[in-house]
């Protein structure tokens, strides 16, 4: 097979970090290549280098064995180099179609012809089998549906190359199996693919070829079928990690919270459930059933139309996020980007602006010292990769911007979390490690909810389980009455079972 991109000898450095040691890489025309390793490990650094966006410090780059340098991400582009980043880059006040052909509008002479590109817009989505239409405005799609538009975007390039990094954090099990055949049909016409997943089973799925990074260094790969998934997390941690589910639960105390028939109008209709201290309640379901509205309502970033919240028995009146927290109820959102952390600020003031928060509304006094003190635990707890406590939120790898904005939720210490997709986007260790801190925060009393679309993670940590579908509550199941297939017919509209 022809090599179409690679590098060698890259070596990168930011301030405090030596990002890529000494690297070397290629993909091959008809390849899925996958790059795993943990969070900070370098994997977005080496894309960005291989698409113009980071200059190498040092070391080439190869296109079709010969050197090249790129000016600017445009001229990797041109080259055929696409890339679906991480931390999705689209413009939010304008339309589907004009974010799917931004800077190469089709034209009629001078004009830009509207009809030619939503026509065009239309096509490239039922591609990827999306559900919206192509004069929606991007702001308004969910996180999941925002992904896809970025898939449809690079499938519409001309693509020799195609990288993704983590394409499938927000998408449906259907979405990604239509990913995954969409990318069979890319290898068959000869495209080289580079695939970054913290889902090994993904890994599994779609590549050919592997390759682990560990702290910025190769730690080994080669073709998929000579590994299986301890070898890939032994190379990715350096040692073996626990990769089950260790929920241990403590025998649940009062009710925390009790949710009374909630409903939105065409969002949620009649959410009612109970969540007991030391409890942690698992919300499954599709993209898009709900489970987020319901929590961005709780915490006041939502308004409902009817309903009641009780916390520990008391009504009470939440209407912005500072009523949620007087509250003592806090939430992670899903996209950490628009709504969980303040990406210009420091390591320092993330993990611990609530609490400053808390001090204007007259709780407790935390001077600077404790909050630097404060926020060094909570990091070193979690194990965030940073170099030092005043670097910008911005320049942190996905999975430890991750980390960071769970930290800013503890610490609070809320009574009642609740965790929206808490580990999307976070290596097996850390996330090994998350649900060690939710088991014992659950024994210090705290009531969780725990929005996840991972079946593994919902079966594995959740006392009991609420699955939600089309904005109402589908079903509940008790711990050991749960099973996938269960929960996926409930989620998918294939029984009904007996509500709170
Ligand atoms: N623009 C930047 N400025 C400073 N440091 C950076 C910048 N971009 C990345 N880094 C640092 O380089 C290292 C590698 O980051 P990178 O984003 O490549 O990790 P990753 O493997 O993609 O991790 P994740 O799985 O969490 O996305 C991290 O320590 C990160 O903090
Ligand atoms: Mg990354």
């Amino acid at each position: 097979m022809e090599e179409l991109l690679g590098v060698r000898g890259i070596h990168k450095y930011f301030p405090g970090v030596h990002a890529l040691d000494d690297v070397a890489f290629s993909v091959k025309a008809g390849e899925v290549h996958a790059l795993v390793g943990e969070n900070g490990a370098g994997k977005s650094t080496l894309i960005k280098i291989l698409s113009g966006i980071h200059k190498p410090d040092a070391g080439d780059i190869l296109l079709s064995g010969k050197k090249v340098d790129w000016k600017n991400p445009r001229e990797a582009l041109e080259a055929g180099i696409a890339v679906i980043h991480q931390e999705l880059s689209l413009a939010p006040h304008l339309t589907v179609a004009e974010n799917i052909f931004l800077g190469r509008e089709p034209r009629k002479g001078p004009f830009l012809d509207r009809s030619v590109m939503r026509q065009k817009a239309r096509r490239i989505l039922e591609r990827v089998h999306a559900s919206f239409e192509a004069d929606r405005e991007t702001g308004t799609l969910t996180t999941g549906e925002r992904q896809l538009l970025e898939i449809a975007k690079a499938l519409s390039l001309n693509v020799r190359v195609l990288a993704m990094d983590e394409p499938t954090s927000s998408l449906s099990s259907r979405e990604t199996e239509t990913l995954f055949s969409l990318i069979d049909e890319l290898r068959e016409q000869g495209v080289g693919i580079i695939y970054i997943s913290h889902r090994l089973e993904e890994v599994f799925r779609v590549a050919d070829t592997v390759s682990v990074l560990r702290d910025g260094t190769y730690a080994g790969g080669g073709p998929i079928g000579e590994f299986n998934e301890e070898d890939i997390v032994r190379l990715m941690v350096g040692r073996s990690v626990d990769v089950l589910f260790p929920r241990e639960a403590p025998p649940p105390g009062e009710v925390a919270l009790e949710v009374k028939g909630l409903c939105r109008q065409g969002v949620l209709e009649d959410i009612s459930f109970s969540v007991r201290e030391g409890e942690i309640l698992g919300f499954s379901g599709l993209v898009g059933s709900g489970r987020s509205n319901v929590a961005r309502c709780l915490f006041g970033l939502e308004p409902f139309d009817r309903g009641r919240v009780l916390i520990r028995g008391e009504e009470a009146r939440i209407e912005r996020p500072a009523d949620a927290l007087e509250s003592g109820l806090f939430l992670v959102p899903e996209d950490r980007k628009l709504q969980g952390l303040f990406l210009n600020r420091s390591v320092e003031s993330n993990a611990t602006v609530l609490q400053l928060v808390r001090r204007l509304l007259g709780r407790f006094l935390v001077d600077r010292r404790n909050r630097r003190l404060e926020a060094e635990r909570l990091t070193t707890e979690l194990n965030v990769k940073y170099a030092d406590l005043d670097q910008e939120i911005a320049n942190l790898s996905g999975g430890n911007q991750q980390k960071v904005a769970i930290a800013k939720g503890l610490s609070v210490n809320p009574g009642i979390l609740i965790l929206d997709e808490p580990t999307r986007g976070i290596d097996v260790g850390a996330k090994a490690e998350i649900h060690h801190l939710m088991n014992r925060l659950t024994h210090e009393g705290m009531a969780i909810i725990m929005i996840s679309s991972e079946l593994p993670e919902i079966l594995g940590m959740s006392d009991r389980i609420v699955v939600m579908r089309e904005g109402r509550i589908a079903a509940t199941f008790d711990r050991d009455e749960a099973t996938s297939e269960r929960i996926m017919l409930a989620a998918a509209g294939g029984e009904r079972n007996v509500l709170l």
